[in-house]
């Protein structure tokens, strides 16, 4: 991996036996970040964006079975597998709040109701950086200051109900920034919050990501908030990514009829939020007993018959840093690939 680069993942895929098949929710993702970038990851629910960065942190059930490679530019181990790693294992929990960590949508996930908010974030202060308990609660009560917690000495003694949806959301940030991640994983941070709290909570995040210079991994259905924070996108669709760009190129000349669908989405400044605004029709089909063809056939206004479901399309260069999977793009290399799958389905059929 290139100096410059601190996450690769490749060819990751995940499978979930259940009692009706196999779901196979995440299939063949691959996407990488350059330090102190953000990278979003875009799609509807139910397209396997959760799944993806869990696996990231080993923190998926154990009932997911993973393969692939996720590496990891470790400052001090050079480049490492994180999927090799034993999920409960020492190694990994090292990395683990330390090197990587999370913000998760629903704020009460990340803590026990059962202790101070000030006991949970010094917790990995005292684990990573400092045994001495004075100090370790210092610098929990200055990140909290950070993240903009009025009264930090105060609220440190409370327990997370006694803390606003907003506050404890900025807890949560703060204890995920505690030991000065090299990743952060942000998976879909500010969606409960009201229109106000969510615009103060992201400034947060990039002033934070400036002093750390730390990368940030996006995960939204919001490309609203995405052209706000990030500098490249992943958009994904039924576990795959469908198309990957600069944050300009994906506004400017969204190729997959996907990407298009949810640009019409994209909420006005101004617009009251009142509920996940989608201009496509259907959702997205359930990732088991898969046919071979491309995911989005079912709702494409696009969609070549006879062609796209048949044949799986593959994410292929448009342009430089400009990726798309979509046999009816009209990009040279997306042609050489439709005539491909056309050659493919002739000689299948005997013609
Ligand atoms: N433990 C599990 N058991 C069974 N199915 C699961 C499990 N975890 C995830 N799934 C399924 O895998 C698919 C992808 O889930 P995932 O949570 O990654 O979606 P997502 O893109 O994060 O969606 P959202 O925007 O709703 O958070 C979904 O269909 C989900 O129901
Ligand atoms: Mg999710």
């Amino acid at each position: 991996m290139d100096d410059n680069m601190i996450l690769h993942v490749k060819d990751l895929n995940i499978s979930i036996p259940l009692h009706e098949g196999l779901l196979t929710p995440v299939r063949g993702v691959n996407f990488d970040m350059k330090k102190g970038e953000t990278v979003g990851l875009v799609g509807e629910s139910g397209c396997g964006k959760s799944l993806t960065c869990r696996a990231i942190l080993a923190i998926n059930e154990k009932k997911c079975k993973t393969s692939g490679n996720i590496l990891y530019n470790s400052d001090e181990k050079g480049e490492i597998d994180l999927l090799t790693m034993d999920p409960r294992g020492k190694d990994i929990r090292a990395i683990r709040g330390k090197e990587i960590s999370m913000i998760f949508q629903e704020p009460m996930v990340a803590f026990s109701p059962l202790y101070t908010i000030g006991n949970q974030i010094t917790e990995a202060t005292l684990l990573h950086i400092t045994k001495d308990k004075k100090k370790a609660k210092e610098i929990s009560l200055d990140v909290m200051k950070k993240v903009g917690i009025a009264n930090a000495e105060k609220r440190y003694n409370q327990y997370p109900h006694e803390f606003s949806g907003g506050m404890l959301q900025r807890a949560m940030i703060s204890m995920a920034l505690v030991c000065n991640p090299k990743i952060l994983i942000a998976d879909e941070p500010t969606t409960a919050l009201d229109v106000t709290i969510q615009a103060q909570i992201l400034e947060l995040m990039k002033e934070m990501q400036k002093d750390f210079n730390m990368g940030i991994l996006f995960i939204t259905h919001d490309l609203g908030v995405v052209a706000k924070m990030c500098d490249r996108v992943n958009v994904m669709y039924l576990g795959k990514i469908v198309e990957s760009g600069t944050t300009e190129k994906i506004y400017e000349d969204p190729e997959h009829p996907y990407t298009r669908g949810l640009m019409g989405s994209v909420h006005k400044i101004g617009q009251k939020k009142t509920e996940r605004l989608f201009s496509i029709e259907g959702t997205v089909p359930l990732a088991m007993n898969l046919p071979r063809a491309c995911g989005f056939y079912e709702r494409c206004d696009a969609r070549i018959e006879g062609l796209c479901d048949r044949a799986e399309p593959e994410l292929v260069e448009v342009a430089p840093e400009h990726s798309v999977a979509c046999f009816a793009c009209p990009h040279p290399a997306c042609k050489a690939q439709r005539a491909a799958a056309e050659e493919m389905i002739r000689r299948e059929d005997g013609r």
